[in-house]
């Protein structure tokens, strides 16, 4: 099952008395090249994010401060994370419908992409998704 790839990746922790540090190397905690970093901030209460699915993208989900909830459906089953911990990070494959709500105030949700930002990599319609998912190989 597509949803099964999703799960929370445990990052390095260095627990420091000073403030902890967490790192990521790419082909080493996440199967990814990084070629792009976005995050959402100022996101006021109540709001939601995401709401759309990609054909190709891999993203890895990381709440820099705060908490938040990703809810994550395959076209099939679905799934709800909390996420709250900054050494966590929820790996997203392609073909995966996602809504992110429950933002916490002055949570930041940073998100590392596999590719540049392109429109036409969007499912912005859920049945248009829904006849994606039908053709993806089980
Ligand atoms: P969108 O992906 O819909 O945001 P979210 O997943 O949080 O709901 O993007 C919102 C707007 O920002 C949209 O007009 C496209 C633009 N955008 C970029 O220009 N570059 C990016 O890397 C991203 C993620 C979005």
């Amino acid at each position: 099952m597509l949803l099964d790839k999703c799960q929370i990746i445990d990052l390095p922790k260095v627990n420091d008395p000073r403030g902890n540090l967490t790192f990521i190397e790419a082909g080493k905690h996440i199967d990814f090249d990084i070629r792009r970093v976005y995050y959402l901030y100022d996101v006021p209460g109540g709001a939601e994010r995401g709401g759309h699915a990609h054909k190709a993208l891999h993203q890895l989900i990381i709440p820099m401060s705060g908490s938040f909830d990703v809810h994550l459906d395959d076209g099939q089953s679905k799934k709800t994370v909390h996420m709250s911990r900054s050494y966590h990070g929820l790996y997203i494959c392609p073909m995966i419908w996602r809504e992110i709500d429950n933002f916490t105030s002055g949570a930041v949700c940073m998100v590392l992409a596999s590719e540049h930002y392109d429109e036409l990599d969007y499912y912005r319609d859920y049945s248009q998704f829904i006849k994606g998912a039908q053709k993806v190989p089980k």
